[in-house]
């Protein structure tokens, strides 16, 4: 074939996005591409694909010609709290083990990394999570770096400003209440969340990481997902050995559902978290910041946590219910320990947390629980109402009147007779009453 040929430069081109950009084109791409490039060629960047070819080859993929390629060819399906088993592991286990650990070593710091992070609603899911696992944040050095190739995406992520698609699925509703402020027909995220995340460019296929001139160093979290899905088996491979150089001892690695995992991740140790897969850079030498065997329960969780039985765990969560109702604290501390790996039961695990937290006097920590429970079941009224009573004696009266018209919207269309689960006696009739009243009163 003439080297010189249309279809040969066009070979080359697809060649040369593999290499530079990891992606490979399926049909549908490979039209995206032929547009692209004719649209390039006919309006004179360069005369021919040939010509166009060799000015990519030499050329940085910062630049314009490079990123209408980009742009065409990358995808940025992406949503707030995107993956409900990775948002609980992280919840749950994996930043709360971060944070324990950090907090041991007197290192309030966490350093974190969402890696092809499109919009930015991933980093800001994680900035949302860290607001709510951690009490004392503003103590905190916080680090949440967020690259992309995609720079039109990165600058639209620095904005903020995100249109309802971006909330859906597995969403919690509270979120774009909390977080957000109507803007046109969008909703732009707050100004203290902006703040926590850096956008910059960045090309998981070049070698330029872990690297401390663009901050891959030291890290206890990556975020990698649904990016090497379009990258073939040797690049993923080489992308997830340059996260484990980037990553501290017993950091953490996650990557998306569909990212390919044969032998990919081979020099993570792996862990199976109710739903989600996760790896984790071994702990070899004791390091200053992560602790070891100390906190086996905490930094190496075990590949299947034990199941017991559906009884077994109503059983334990009542006993529970019934020792905070005596005040016994500890014990029903101890008890809902033993059942927080069933994902089934986290929104009256939380809630009952939550309670028992109020009644100590431990605000903060009260906040946290109850949003978790909100987050398992967004419906669950009594974490709204309870949550708004939390907000209203901290005198946030504008957060209490917004759980407390969650909750009267919840309990709209239900009977009046009805008891509520984990209330006692207390029926939607007395709860509505309650709202009311304070909703007349307050809001
Ligand atoms: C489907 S989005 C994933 C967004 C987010 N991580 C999530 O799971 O919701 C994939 C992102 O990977 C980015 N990407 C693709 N190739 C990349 C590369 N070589 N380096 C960095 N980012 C890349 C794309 O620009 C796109 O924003």
């Amino acid at each position: 074939m003439d080297p010189t040929s249309p279809n040969m430069a066009y070979q080359k081109l697809v060649d040369l996005i593999l290499q530079r950009l990891g992606l490979q084109l399926n049909d549908h791409r490979l039209a995206s591409l032929t547009k692209v490039v004719d649209g390039l060629v006919s309006s004179s960047v360069s005369l021919s694909v040939n010509q166009l070819y060799q000015q990519l080859e030499t050329a940085d993929i910062s630049t314009v010609v490079w990123q209408q390629i980009v742009q065409a060819l990358t995808v940025g399906e992406t949503y707030f709290y995107r993956n409900s088993a990775h948002v609980n592991a992280l919840s749950l286990h994996v930043l709360p083990a971060l944070i324990k650990a950090r907090r041991l070593a007197g290192d309030k710091r966490l350093r974190l990394w969402s890696a092809g992070c499109a919009t930015g609603e991933e980093p800001y899911t994680l900035a949302m999570i860290l607001h709510d696992v951690l009490p004392d944040f503003k103590d905190w050095s916080i680090t949440i770096l967020a690259t992309d190739i995609n720079e039109r995406y990165l600058q639209q992520a620095r904005i903020g400003h995100y249109r309802p698609h971006s909330f859906r699925g597995e969403t919690p509703p509270w979120v774009q209440s909390r977080w957000f402020r109507k803007s046109g027909d969008g909703f732009v995220i707050d100004a203290s969340l902006r703040s926590m995340v850096t956008f910059m460019p960045l090309n998981l296929v070049q070698d330029s990481y872990p690297s401390r001139d663009n901050n891959t160093t030291d890290l206890d979290l990556v975020l990698c997902r649904n990016v090497t899905i379009y990258f073939d088996r040797v690049q993923t491979k080489a992308v997830a050995e340059r996260f484990f150089q980037t990553l501290i001892p017993g950091g953490w690695l996650i990557v998306g559902h569909s990212e390919p995992q044969a032998g990919v991740y081979d020099c993570f140790v792996t862990h199976h978290i109710q739903n989600a897969i996760l790896y984790q850079k071994p702990v070899r030498a004791a390091p200053v910041t992560m602790p070891r065997s100390k906190e086996p329960d905490i930094v190496r969780l075990p590949v299947k946590p034990p199941v017991l039985e559906e009884k077994d765990h109503f059983s334990i969560w009542t006993d529970a219910y019934h020792a905070a109702n005596n005040e016994e604290w500890d014990t029903a501390i101890r008890l809902l320990k033993m059942i927080e790996d069933d994902v089934t039961y986290q929104k009256q695990v939380q809630y009952l947390r939550g309670l028992i937290f109020m009644h100590q006097g431990f605000v903060e920590e009260a906040a946290v629980a109850l949003r978790l429970s909100i987050h398992y079941d967004p419906d669950f009224v009594l974490a709204h109402y309870t949550l708004g009573e939390l907000h209203d004696k901290a005198g946030e009266q504008l957060m209490a009147c917004q759980h407390w018209q969650t909750a009267q919207r919840i309990l709209v269309g239900l009977d009046p007779e009805q008891t509520l689960p984990f209330a006692d006696d207390l029926t939607v009739e007395m709860l509505n009453g309650l709202l009311s009243y304070q909703l007349r009163k307050y809001c």
